[in-house]
């Protein structure tokens, strides 16, 4: 089973392993206890020192293999793999389970009712007590193999991230599509704005971090969309000590990718998040944005069945709006929360509570502009103060009724 390793690798192993992984913070921590209570706690192997966190969404295809693969490649190391997964229709999680019976390397955190890569990533880093972290996809398309070299990068003490790379010399991202190479080349250039250029692949979804770097930026991270990576690198608003080594990005054998064409939607709110998410959220930004949008849907609207239908202008203004709300709702539904995404019954129920919540902004809005109006505000003035009162009410009690708790 060694011969995947080359001898000289399983010497740095082994080097490393006895150097850095044995003196680890759970020996310490036990070592602390009073001698009584020793025994008790500490089982014959200690915690593990590398926790492998695999976010997964139906890949039980690919389970077994990955877990084998990890198991050649870091032998005599003390390592687990954390599965993360967002309760696959293809009983991803049971799988896992099962495996974990057999083999206590292996642990499954199975989230109900949602869905997200970098929350699933952060949320097994956070299940995990090992001081080096690893965050892989489960689909073979991250060569395990890479793992010992980036361990190895981190006995330097300076090191507190290492990236999986497909953009640096040996590296290569085989596995894509030309489109979708555009695409990543065009997103890594629009990473650059809130990432060091010494990263150059932001996009990566292959790095191990230092538990002390992710403890550092755990409460800054915007946990939206996939670049868990960039995340954590643009939170820690400090030079971190970064090492890339390249791998070729494998073709993927069994299932199929998650990510949709609207990654880059995402990607493009996680950067935004990173530039201005310290002044004002980033969904409200979106929410503004689709409103707007909204406003012109309504004029539009509003001219067909006032101006060509000649229906009377308060039921041309009324049925205006309620297709307008519509419309917002859909948008902001597909976009702006698209992580907290209503299918199904619960669209429907998600409109009425929009409606409702949007009718509420409509009063505010007209009954905040009348005021200011009577005091003799200007009347461009005194309308964009009722435009901005109502957009802020929808959004914040629509984030909390119409689409779930709200990101603190
Ligand atoms: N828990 C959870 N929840 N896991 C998910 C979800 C989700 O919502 N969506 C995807 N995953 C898991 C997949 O099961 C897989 O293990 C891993 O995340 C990557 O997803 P893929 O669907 O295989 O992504 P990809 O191959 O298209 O993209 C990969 O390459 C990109 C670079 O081009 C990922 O590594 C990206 O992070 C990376 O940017
Ligand atoms: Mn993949």
């Amino acid at each position: 089973m060694q011969t995947m390793i080359t001898p000289q690798q399983t010497a740095q192993t082994e080097a490393f392993g006895s150097e850095v992984l044995r003196n680890d913070a759970a020996s310490v921590a036990v070592k602390s206890l009073a001698p009584a209570n020793r025994s008790a706690v500490s089982a014959e192997r200690g915690g593990a020192m590398l926790s492998i966190v695999v976010p997964t969404f139906n890949e039980r295809g690919n389970v077994h293999a990955l877990v084998a693969e990890l198991g050649r490649v870091l032998d005599g190391l003390e390592w687990e793999v954390i599965f993360v997964d967002d309760d696959s229709p293809d009983g991803t999680a049971g799988l896992v389970r099962e495996l974990a019976r057999e083999h206590a390397r292996v642990r499954c955190v199975q989230r109900i009712g949602r869905r997200g890569l970098s929350s699933a990533c952060v949320e097994g880093m956070l299940a995990s007590s090992a001081p080096y972290l690893a965050v892989m996809d489960g689909d073979l398309q991250h060569d395990p193999a890479v793992l010992p070299r980036m361990l190895e990068l981190m006995r330097d003490p300076q090191v507190e991230i290492v990236v999986g790379s497909r953009y640096v010399a040996g590296g290569s991202p085989e596995g894509l599509s030309s489109w979708r190479l555009a695409v990543s080349r065009f997103a890594t250039w629009m990473g650059s704005a809130v990432v060091p250029r010494d990263l150059h692949d932001p996009m990566s979804g292959f790095f191990l971090v230092r538990r002390s770097l992710l403890e550092e930026t755990v409460r800054d991270l915007s946990g939206m969309g996939f670049k868990i990576l960039l995340d954590i690198v643009a939170s820690a608003r400090r030079p971190v000590g970064l090492r890339e080594v390249p791998f070729v990005f494998r073709t993927r054998v069994a299932g199929e990718s998650k990510l949709d064409s609207l990654v880059a939607w995402e990607y493009g709110m996680l950067v935004a998040d990173k530039l201005l998410g310290r002044y004002v959220p980033v969904r409200f930004l979106a929410f503004a944005a689709i409103g707007a949008v909204g406003v012109g849907v309504h004029l539009g609207l509003l001219t067909i069945a006032y101006r060509m239908e000649h229906l009377p202008f308060v039921t041309s203004q009324a049925m205006a709006a309620a297709i307008t709300m519509v419309f917002n709702y859909w948008l902001n539904n597909a976009l702006t929360y698209r992580d907290q995404r209503r299918r199904g019954w619960k669209w429907l129920g998600g409109l009425a509570s929009f409606m409702a919540v949007c009718s509420v902004g409509a009063v505010a809005n007209v009954g905040v502009a009348a005021y200011l109006f009577g005091q003799r505000t200007q009347w461009l003035l005194a309308a964009i103060a009722g435009v901005v009162v109502g957009a802020v009410w929808n959004y914040a009690v629509s984030s909390v009724y119409t689409w779930g708790r709200p990101k603190a």
